[in-house]
């Protein structure tokens, strides 16, 4: 699908008033604390697409917390790393619990249901902690390299609220360990994970950094290859099914875009063989989704006839 974004500037300015009060339909993340002290009347939108262009609309180019999209890079590197082996320790249905739930994790031995959740998320933490000499560092060039741009940062305000906050996530991860699921230690685990999720990053640099996702896992600034293309394939179809957590059947029933939120207020949507969209505003729906990220995506979607199905 080629197509000039050019007109579609006023567009998304326009989607973005028609949400100006519907911010306050949702709750700004407060169980960390750091997260909390975002104004929450804050919100941009920007799409990316495989043929180089970049629009957006809104706070387009501020830095926020990426929180659980990170969940998608740190997949990418474990898939990267130790190929198909992953998924022998984790696997890929929805979940249908909330993000943080603990309650399966037993009953399925300590084996998580997918990598979106987080029990998922620290299980890659502990692939990447076990393999990387420095899983921190790894991460951050691999999201600098994605984004194109040295500025992207670990928030250590949120990077410090995050650990002193973190008790659900060791649980998470010390059951795991119990079942033989974890190799690390526990605290190098969480640090890992926690980094991740304290990486800001604007609408702009995240939708260019997921392209590689809409485009067969080829990076179309750099023409490198990122991931291959059945496993481009693969993390959609975890998106599609996993990435707005129990919201998942209802965004595809929809939208049909496969897509992952964050606590942070972002959310992001890859569109195959066109772009990718991001959209942020940190007031939160009960599902720990964007409200109106999740309004902006719907209403893209609709005026641009974008869906897979
Ligand atoms: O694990 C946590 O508590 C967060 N740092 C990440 C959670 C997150 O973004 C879940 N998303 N909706």
């Amino acid at each position: 699908m080629k197509q000039d974004l050019t007109d579609l500037r006023e567009k998304l300015q326009a989607l973005l008033s028609e949400q100006h009060m519907q911010y306050q339909q949702g709750k700004v993340a407060d169980y960390i604390p750091a997260l909390a002290e975002v104004n929450p009347a804050l919100m941009g939108v920007a799409i990316a697409t495989i043929d180089g262009q970049i629009i957006g609309a809104g706070q387009d180019k501020t830095p926020f917390s990426i929180q659980s999209i990170s969940k998608i890079f740190g997949l990418v590197m474990a898939m990267n790393r130790i190929g198909d082996s992953l998924w022998q320790r984790i696997n890929m249905e929805p979940s249908g619990q909330p993000f943080n739930s603990i309650i399966q994790l037993e009953w399925e031995k300590g084996i998580p249901r997918n990598p979106m959740i987080n029990a998922g998320a620290l299980l890659i933490a502990d692939v990447l902690a076990s393999h990387f000499s420095s899983s921190k560092l790894a991460f951050l060039s691999f999201m600098r390299q994605l984004a194109g741009s040295e500025a992207v940062q670990i928030d250590r305000n949120v990077y410090q609220s995050e650990l002193a906050h973190g008790n659900r996530n060791a649980a998470l991860a010390y059951l795991m360990k119990s079942f033989g699921n974890i190799d690390a230690e526990i605290p190098s685990v969480l640090s890992h994970y926690f980094t991740q999720c304290s990486v800001t990053m604007s609408c702009q640099q995240l939708a260019r950094s997921l392209l590689f996702l809409a485009n067969k896992g080829k990076d179309p600034y750099t023409n490198s290859n990122i991931c291959s293309a059945k496993d481009a394939h693969r993390i959609n179809a975890i998106l599609s099914t996993s990435g707005m957590y129990d919201q998942s059947g209802e965004f595809a029933f929809s939208v049909g875009l496969p897509a992952k939120s964050g606590v942070g207020g972002g959310v992001i949507a890859v569109v195959p063989s066109f772009g990718v969209i991001c959209a942020w505003s940190p007031p939160l729906n009960p599902y720990g989704n964007s409200v109106v990220g999740i309004n902006l995506i719907t209403d893209i979607a609709e005026t641009l006839g974008l869906s897979i199905y």
